[in-house]
């Protein structure tokens, strides 16, 4: 068999595992893993034996994140156009860093981010890049709020660093995600160096409490808490920090493809193509209001790097060399059109209603409000909550983690597959009830 065939064959079978195979593998299936060569082969093998290894002894070990029923950290599944996309712009082997190198890769990955724009009502002028994943978008769109606050002090950051730069507050929630954390501390504004706005009981910034400013900030908004799926309430805070010239950022990594336009007069926006747009892995997305202030942040020169009037990606992102990972995002919002991408994004939000309800119904707690994609349910102890997750997980119909909300363990559902179906949804609250009860 050619290995063409081989590896189609074993796509289709490992999709119609889809429905019946065990979300989480078993021990005895990630044990199966150490039978894959450890030492480096003198000489190589040919390609279908080293395809038969991954197939016959890594797939059984994958964690089914493309079924219906894996509600784990938010992460999407992957459609099936935006998969077959993804495996032929594989096959291109396009390095999508400047459009001399792939006029297709770079057209492409533009039209796709217009619609992305259009989409989630970001200014058709704002600057756009395709980057590995949310972390990366955050710390994209906070590198071009720190160039323009900068400059706005007549200090050139990217040149100067940031020994003896002036200083700007920089905002952040109580609960804002921990990669936004970790993309401030790569950009040497500093995990703690921070002013916290306190939260609600939904993980929301109080209004009430955000900090007076006396000179422009970096303001940093979250559109979907990653437990509750709460959102800052931005038509109070987008004002409240413009009235001193501060830039807003909006880490809006799954929330932002639920939250409207209420967050349109924001400066920056980060979110995620492989959560809730369900492509595959490798997709965050990155817009910036003010093209000049993400070039100035990321462009580069050199004597073979041409950047006369194209597309130009790598001068608007923090990479290089890369595969054309906007293909995939463009293929999704082909498949779905606008409509179909809505209908996915309220589908997944009935789902999580319709688990909120029954949970309670049958004496689960609820901790937030179900207003988006996530729940969080919990039992009267944090053991009984701990042990329950423990069953259902060991049950393999379905896949939730845990987590600490508000100084307790709760179980996390977060639905965000287009392969949900409410059959799916049933099959996972039987599974859980049972498990309840065992
Ligand atoms: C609110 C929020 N921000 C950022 C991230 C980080 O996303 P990524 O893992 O794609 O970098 C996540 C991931 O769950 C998230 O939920």
């Amino acid at each position: 068999m050619d290995t063409t065939t081989q590896i189609f064959d074993a796509i289709r079978d490992y999709t119609n595992q889809r429905d019946t195979r065990r979300v989480f593998p078993t021990q005895a299936t990630i044990d199966q893993l150490d039978t894959l060569p450890q030492a480096l082969p003198a000489n190589g093998l040919p390609p279908h034996q080293i395809l038969n290894l991954l197939i016959a002894t890594a797939a059984p070990a994958t964690v089914l994140t493309t079924s219906g029923r894996y509600f784990g950290f938010v992460t999407g599944g992957a459609l099936p156009t935006a998969q077959a996309a993804n495996m032929l712009a594989t096959a291109w082997d396009q390095n999508t860093a400047l459009t001399v190198m792939s006029p297709a890769g770079t057209n492409i990955e533009q039209v796709a981010l217009n619609w992305l724009a259009q989409l989630l009502h970001i200014p058709a002028t704002a600057a756009g890049a395709f980057v590995t994943g949310a972390t990366m978008a955050t710390f994209t769109g906070m590198a071009a709020a720190r160039h323009a606050l900068l400059k706005a002090k007549n200090y050139d950051v990217e040149s100067q660093g940031l020994f003896g730069a002036p200083e700007f507050p920089v905002v952040v929630s109580e609960e804002s995600h921990s990669t936004l954390f970790k993309a401030l501390a790569m950009l040497g504004l500093g995990r703690d160096r921070v002013l916290k706005v306190p939260t609600d009981a939904q993980g929301r910034m109080t209004p009430s409490l955000f900090p007076t400013l006396n000179q422009p900030a970096l303001v940093c908004l979250q559109a979907g808490n990653v437990n509750s799926g709460a959102m800052d309430h931005a038509h109070q805070l987008i004002p409240l920090a413009k009235q001193s010239n501060s830039w807003v950022h909006v880490d809006g990594a799954f929330g932002l493809w639920g939250a409207g336009d209420q967050y349109a007069e924001a400066d920056s926006w980060a979110t995620d193509g492989h959560k809730w747009l369900n492509v595959p892995y490798d997709s965050g997305i990155a817009f910036v209001r003010d093209p000049q202030a993400l070039t100035g942040a990321m462009a580069i020169s050199a004597s073979y790097l041409n950047s006369a009037g194209g597309i130009e990606p790598m001068h608007k992102s923090p990479e290089g060399s890369r595969r054309a990972r906007g293909i995939d995002a463009w293929a999704a919002l082909l498949s779905l059109g606008e409509i179909g991408v809505r209908e996915m994004i309220d589908r997944c939000c009935q789902h999580a209603r319709t688990f909120a309800t029954t949970l309670s119904q049958n004496g689960v707690q609820i901790l937030n409000e179900v207003n988006l994609n996530q729940v969080l349910a919990a039992l009267d102890t944090d053991e009984k909550t701990l042990a329950w997750i423990e069953a259902i997980q060991n049950e393999g119909i379905c896949w939730a983690g845990s987590t600490h909300w508000h100084g307790r363990r709760a179980m996390r559902i977060s639905v965000s597959s287009w392969a949900t179906t409410s059959e799916d949804v049933e099959r996972s609250l039987a599974s859980m009830l049972r498990s309840r009860l065992a």
